[in-house]
């Protein structure tokens, strides 16, 4: 059964304003071009999230080696990560692990700025299901779209879940098979009209459906009220690989109609291209991790020597330094003594300039 859309939105109010909404309409108004992503990409969240790339726009992003979790510990909390760059059709290729629990949904979500959408959802109460659902231009009058599909485990493994979408065809595929197809022309999709047809970004949400607060419809829907007690609820993103079908820096609306047709594309690299393609300043134990065995003796050998230089260097400074001081304290103007800090951006500072010197790790090889 799917209850209105616009219901359970006017529940969530204050909530999800992001989940299904837009800061511009671009069939009611002019609004700034949408940045594109222009290239496929792969990305497995157990890392910090590039905020160039993302937005944690409610909630907190917390991850571990098999992925981004998101996390509910308390009534109150939801929680959405945003792609701040578009796709113009292409494929969505993300393996998630739902959070289990009545009145939760965990969601995948493709959505435009004038509403059309592509929604993968997990109903907390149902470990074996997911549901599939479009809407086009946020025309949400009707609720006959939804799909069921059954997948095992949905909770404690990650399974495929893709989202294959052209102008004439939009897929869902759950573990290389297809669960759904619709057609750009076919009568649900009101014959093309309500086809989602311009550029999307990507979502992640676990939100909270079974709200007190929420209308007797919403929480029937979501399976119940949340059970707080129970909490934390996880939601898992592990892999996800987006695919841009076109290349380019922006996509923006030719007109106010929201056909697919009337997008245009500059050219150019995008802004997440630029970002991807940045060189990753890596840090000093990738660097390490870098080296093979062999070369990480030869560093311990010549940071042996360095050091033991470093030593002689910083005693003979400081020796200098108390005779100074004598001498000073003699003619009575002793000047304000190096302190702690002082001493430590010396040290520093003669580290790196011996680092340089010796060309870091370069002159050390297996
Ligand atoms: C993240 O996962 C990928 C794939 O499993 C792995 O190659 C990479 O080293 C991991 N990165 C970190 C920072 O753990
Ligand atoms: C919204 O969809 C319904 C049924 O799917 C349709 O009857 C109605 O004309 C649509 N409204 C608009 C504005 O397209
Ligand atoms: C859960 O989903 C499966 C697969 O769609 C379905 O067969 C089953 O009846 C559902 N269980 C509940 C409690 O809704
Ligand atoms: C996930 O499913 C899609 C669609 O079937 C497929 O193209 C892709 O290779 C799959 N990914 C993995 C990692 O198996
Ligand atoms: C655009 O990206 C490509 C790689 O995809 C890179 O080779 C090229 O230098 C970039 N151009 C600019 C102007 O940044």
């Amino acid at each position: 059964m799917f209850f209105s859309r616009i219901a359970i939105l006017a529940a969530l109010a204050g909530y999800a304003t992001a989940q299904t909404s837009t800061d511009c309409d671009p069939t009611k108004k002019d609004c700034p071009p949408d940045p594109a992503l222009g290239t496929e990409y792969s990305w497995n969240f157990n890392t910090t999230l590039d905020e160039k790339i993302w937005k944690m726009a409610t909630g907190t992003y917390e991850y571990e080696d098999d992925g981004a979790k998101f996390t509910l510990q308390k009534e109150g909390e939801s929680t959405l990560l945003q792609s701040n760059f578009y796709i113009f059709f292409g494929v969505v290729e993300a393996h998630v692990k739902m959070a289990k629990g009545q009145g939760l949904v965990s969601s995948v979500v493709l959505e435009s700025d004038d509403l059309d959408e592509i929604d993968w959802e997990w109903m907390g109460y149902n470990t074996s299901e997911v549901q599939s659902n479009f809407f086009g231009k946020g025309n949400d009058t009707t609720f006959d779209r939804g799909g069921k599909h059954h997948v095992a485990n949905a909770d404690t493994e990650f399974h495929n879940y893709t989202t294959y979408w052209d102008q004439d065809i939009l897929q869902w595929w759950i573990d290389g098979e297809m669960v759904r197809e619709l057609p750009y022309n076919d009568e649900s999709a009101l014959f093309g009209k309500n086809y989602p047809q311009t550029p999307c970004r990507v979502q992640f949400s676990l939100w909270p459906a079974g709200r007190k607060e929420a209308p007797q419809g919403t929480i029937d829907w979501a399976g119940g009220l949340v059970e707080w007690d129970t909490a934390p609820f996880t939601m898992t993103l592990g892999k996800l690989r987006v695919k841009d079908f076109h290349s380019g820096k922006e996509y923006s609306y030719g007109d106010r109609s929201g056909s697919w047709q009337s997008i245009e594309i500059l050219e150019g690299n995008s802004t997440a291209l630029n970002e991807l393609n940045k060189p990753e300043p890596k840090s000093l134990s990738e660097k390490w991790d870098d080296l093979g065995e062999g070369a990480h003796i030869g560093v311990y050998i010549g940071a042996g020597v360095a050091g033991a230089l470093a030593i002689a260097g910083f005693l003979f400074f400081c020796l200098r330094q108390r005779r100074k001081g004598r001498l000073e304290n003699a003619l009575g103007n002793n000047p304000v003594p190096l302190n702690r800090a002082e001493m430590e951006n010396f040290q520093k500072d003669w580290r790196q300039s011996e680092w340089k010197l010796n060309g870091g790790y370069q002159q050390v090889s297996n």
